[in-house]
């Protein structure tokens, strides 16, 4: 099992992508904290299948972009299943607004969940983690659209794509401290978020035909990809990002 004994929090993991990341990690030996803002009974869920694996599991609500939350949140894991070795920053939304109609409160919504996100639940981690010397693990997950052009993304796409400087300017910092962080950057997952796509007939054969695969990914196909990340085999991999996409981008 490759997270033996790990304990990990996952942000937004009470459906879609990160539930699939949740149930991977559980069979790979590591006790997980579902964090959701919404939906406390999908989360639920997902905790009693972390147990049904015979790992410890929670659920704990916090708005990622709050950083009084966000310090509860780790405060409360700490102490409920202890020393946490992985976070993965995956919650996060996704609007399809035009250009010229985007309102400064969609943009700064939007950018504080994806992006400013992910830097605050890094930081608080970080600033628990680094003192004790333990090692860390922490990945990212952007989006095939940080390099790819999409319709009303103007928000959503800059948001991924400084997931990727992120990363990588975070490891820059705390990899000297023992704390890899990496990203992952999923194509079109079949999740509550593509929910509209997946049922689009007129939309989705078009899509299907730019993927390599020829088909949508599942939610847990990223979540191995995580698990690796967050293992010891990728031990000498940091501020690195993957597409994970089935063949999508470059053809
Ligand atoms: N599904 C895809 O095709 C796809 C592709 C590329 C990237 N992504 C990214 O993967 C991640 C997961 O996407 P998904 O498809 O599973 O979406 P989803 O909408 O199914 O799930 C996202 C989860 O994040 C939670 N969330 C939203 N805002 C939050 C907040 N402020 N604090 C805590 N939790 C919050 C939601 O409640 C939900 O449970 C997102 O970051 C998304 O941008 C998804």
């Amino acid at each position: 099992m490759k997270l033996q004994g790990k304990v990990a929090i996952i942000t937004g993991a009470g459906r879609g992508i990160g539930r699939g990341i949740a149930e991977v990690f559980a069979e790979e030996g590591a006790d997980v904290a579902i964090n959701y803002i919404e939906e406390p009974a999908k989360a639920e869920e997902v905790a009693r299948y972390v147990r049904s694996k015979g790992r410890r599991a929670m659920t704990v609500q916090a708005d990622v972009a709050n950083r009084r939350q966000v310090e509860a949140m780790v405060e409360r894991v700490w102490k409920e299943l202890g020393p946490v070795d992985l976070l993965v920053n995956n919650a996060g939304i996704e609007t399809i607004v035009p250009f010229l109609e985007l309102t400064d409160e969609q943009w700064t919504r939007l950018l504080d969940v994806n992006l400013r996100g992910a830097w605050l639940c890094s930081q608080v981690l970080c600033r628990h983690v680094i003192p004790t010397g333990r090692a860390a693990a922490i990945v990212n997950v952007g989006s095939i659209q940080a390099g790819k052009i999409l319709p009303g993304r103007t928000h959503y796409a800059p948001s991924k794509l400084a997931i990727e400087a992120l990363t990588r300017n975070m490891s820059a910092e705390v990899t000297p401290s023992k704390v890899r962080v990496n990203c992952v950057h999923p194509g079109l997952i079949d999740t509550p978020m593509t929910e509209w796509v997946m049922k689009a007939p007129d939309l989705l054969p078009g899509i299907l035909a730019q993927i390599s695969m020829g088909r949508a990914g599942q939610p847990r196909e990223i979540g191995t990809v995580v698990a690796f990340l967050c293992s010891d085999e990728a031990n000498y991999l940091t501020g690195q990002s993957l597409y994970v996409d089935g063949g999508w981008v470059g053809k």
